[in-house]
């Protein structure tokens, strides 16, 4: 089926109250092990790519691998997603591209590293969500800042100096009109979020309740929800790798925070352990090994176990067949109506 509109894959998982992971994507393999652990748990699928990853890639290249997955996957609902766009022109040529979904993250200035004040952040999100809405694409927005530093995105405070404050997220939603609102709860992007395991203390999930009290019918997003399981960092320390000991977002918290009005779970930085632990293995068990395919096999493996895990812990397993496309044009003409 031709890609999908997020906002159609978050009002479904709302109706039955899954949440949807999103990974992120910076190659084939990746986009690969995405589809095919959603062919095994029959779900809906978000792929969402960062501007690092869209520089990777090349936009086209990146655009012709998703033309490929909607196409060989037909019975996967595929949102494409752009994930932590710093500017209205991120976002413009994400969309211009094909993508059926953009986050604008007004938290921070365009520099993607100054923490922004709340009226530029409205106005800079009110703008993409004017330009996106009439072409039938879905906006994120964020409130609050994470903590850490990613790609050259983040403030790189401490992740507990900004969180979303409820109050202004009721105002940030009326004001803007967004689709889904990221919140910071504590957690950052990367490896090492919590440096111990985490409690109400350092992972304030109460937050994500309050806010979803008052605001029941937007859809939360948690970002930096890569659980970082031990088992993995032991992969990688076993076959060469240096990983400090850290701690990342337990199952049970999404599971929690799902059952409040979470319905998008940002997945990276375990794929990318899942997949980094697999080719190190190779290495340490194939020194005489130099044919990429050899390596990255097992790495595409790894991340498509780890994804399908993760569908069927978030709830959107079984649910790729509730949908029927519905085309950017029709959406477009809802946002009009006030539908949405
Ligand atoms: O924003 C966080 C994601 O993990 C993307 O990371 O910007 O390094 O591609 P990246
Ligand atoms: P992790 O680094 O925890 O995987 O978070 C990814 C993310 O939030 C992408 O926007
Ligand atoms: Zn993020």
């Amino acid at each position: 089926m031709p890609l999908t509109s997020m906002r159609q894959i978050l009002d479904g998982a709302a109706k039955e109250g899954y949440g949807v992971g999103a990974f992120n994507v910076n190659n084939m393999e990746q986009i690969q092990a995405i589809m095919e652990a959603a062919r095994q748990t029959n779900s809906p699928a978000i792929v969402q790519a960062s501007r690092g990853a869209r520089s990777y890639t090349n936009d086209l290249f990146l655009y012709h691998l998703m033309m490929a997955a909607a196409e060989l996957y037909p019975e996967i609902p595929i949102a494409l997603h752009q994930d932590h766009g710093n500017s209205f022109q991120t976002c413009k040529s994400a969309i211009d591209m094909g993508f059926t979904s953009v986050m604008i993250d007004g938290s921070l200035e365009e520099d993607g590293k100054t923490p922004a004040s709340l009226e530029y952040n409205i106005r800079v999100t009110r703008e993409v969500v004017a330009m996106a809405h009439e072409r039938g694409v879905t906006v994120e927005g964020e409130l609050g800042c994470l903590g850490g530093i990613e790609d050259g995105h983040g403030a790189g405070l401490d992740a507990r100096a900004r969180l979303t404050d409820p109050d202004q997220a009721v105002e940030f939603v009326e004001r803007t009109g967004i689709d889904a609102l990221a919140v910071a709860i504590g957690t950052s992007h990367g490896a090492y979020k919590f440096s111990r395991k985490p409690d109400s203390a350092i992972l304030d999930m109460d937050r994500i309740i309050e806010i979803h009290k008052r605001l029941p019918k937007t859809y939360l997003v948690m970002h930096g929800s890569s659980s970082v399981p031990k088992k993995l960092q032991d992969i990688i320390n076993a076959y060469g790798g240096k990983l400090k000991p850290t701690w990342g977002v337990p199952i049970k918290e999404i599971q929690l925070g799902i059952q409040h009005g979470v319905r998008k779970v940002n997945v990276d930085t375990d794929n990318r352990l899942a997949m980094t632990g697999a080719i190190r293995k190779y290495f340490a068990e194939h020194p005489e090994g130099f044919d990429p395919r050899s390596y990255l096999k097992p790495a595409r493996e790894a991340m498509k176990t780890l994804v399908a895990e993760r569908m069927r812990y978030f709830g959107q397993a079984g649910h790729a067949g509730d949908y029927e496309p519905i085309p950017l044009s029709v959406m477009a003409e809802r946002y009009s109506k006030g539908e949405l």
